[in-house]
């Protein structure tokens, strides 16, 4: 039984790789400050379980609070029924709520630590502040990872983040972060994981370190056969809403005839409007992409909805239909796309960790 913990975990698709692989492993606690993303987490893992601590609303508020999760004057103003949700989201996925306060004396032992920390100051398309130490960037939430891989030592550690990291000005923190996991005892393997290349059509080049505590027999990174989509996996043909296609700019790429691809014209101004049978990335706080069919001849574009944003980052369509029964907007739920992890990605690299555990 691998024992999980998963930091910053948002909706969890870590768990949800794990999920898929049939292999035994449990989560024994996760850690997100972000009100949607830790009832997302509940909806989809936390099968709607309610919590058996017998607290009044305002214990449960006073705890949610502590926990540093959600804005505090929202929760001072959340109605009963939402803070029961939440506290029950928080306390049936033992989420630990913000990392600079984790006791690491409570947290449990686990065997497989993973923090997809923040990218908003990395990103090319974010505060491009950086990650140093003590600079108060959200980035930098990095460097409290090193109290509880200090005291806990987990067996293995995945860190995932986007590829700006490993680059430019970040390179020095990255470089510095590997250094000190060997000081540490860990044994560290790390690539670029683009989705394209695990079959999903999407962009979405990220760096993945996975690092195990001494020696290592398996390649942590090595590609295993992953199942492969293409965008006829992608496409919800329930939905309506295809309008004449009317380029902003001039078009690169096409799409044949009597068939569809993928559109993005959100930087029209600047790259043009560009076709492909590959999705651009999804980034939260910035939706907007869209897919184009040419039938007979003629051009019909509309965007992506949730349900196909979900399916582009490997989650299951039930994934999608249980955070819609706890009541999450096709916008929270797109949010929570743009800043997860594509699965299929994670499913790969477990397999290692699993062939790893049983030689
Ligand atoms: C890149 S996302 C990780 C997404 C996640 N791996 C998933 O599967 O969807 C980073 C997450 O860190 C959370 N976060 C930001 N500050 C935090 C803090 N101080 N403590 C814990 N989590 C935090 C954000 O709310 C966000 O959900």
């Amino acid at each position: 039984m691998l024992k999980v913990f998963e930091s910053f975990s948002g909706v969890g698709a870590q768990c949800m790789a794990l999920r898929n692989l049939k292999n035994k492993y449990k989560v024994v606690a996760t850690s997100d400050i972000d009100e949607t993303a830790t009832l997302a987490y509940y909806y989809v893992h936390g099968k709607f379980k309610q919590s058996r601590k017998k607290y009044t609303t305002e214990k449960k508020r006073e705890f949610i609070i502590k926990k540093g999760i959600g804005n505090k004057n929202r929760i001072n103003k959340l109605d009963e029924v939402a803070v029961n949700t939440l506290f029950d989201a928080i306390d049936t996925c033992n989420n630990m709520g913000d990392i600079t306060k984790i006791n690491v004396n409570e947290v449990p032992d686990h065997d497989l630590f993973t923090y997809s920390f923040p990218c908003q100051d990395i990103s090319s398309v974010g505060t491009q502040k950086g990650l140093d130490k003590d600079s108060g960037t959200r980035s930098s939430l990095l460097w409290e990872c090193k109290k509880i891989i200090e005291a806990k030592k987990p067996k293995y550690l995945l860190l995932e983040n986007v590829k700006n990291l490993t680059t430019g000005k970040n390179k020095k923190n990255f470089l510095e972060w590997l250094s000190y996991l060997e000081e540490q005892g860990y044994s560290n393997y790390w690539k670029i994981f683009d989705s394209k290349d695990y079959g999903i059509p999407q962009r979405r080049p990220r760096v993945i370190v996975v690092s195990k505590l001494g020696k290592c027999k398996t390649n942590l990174i090595k590609d295993n056969i992953i199942k492969q989509k293409s965008i006829m996996d992608i496409i919800d043909f329930e939905q309506q809403g295809w309008k004449k296609f009317m380029p902003k700019a001039d078009v690169k790429g096409q799409v044949k005839n009597n068939s569809y691809a993928f559109l993005d014209d959100r930087d029209w101004k600047i790259n043009g409007v560009m076709i492909s049978d590959l999705c651009s990335t999804q980034r939260a706080g910035r939706t907007g992409l869209k897919l184009i069919k040419n039938e007979n001849g003629n051009l019909y574009e509309r965007k992506l909805n949730a349900l196909e944003c979900c399916r582009l980052m490997g989650y299951s369509d039930k994934d999608y239909y249980n955070m819609k029964k706890g009541n999450l907007t096709d916008g929270q739920i797109m949010k929570i796309c743009g800043n997860s992890i594509v699965v299929n990605v994670l499913e790969s690299v477990f397999m290692n960790i699993f062939e790893e555990e049983n030689l």
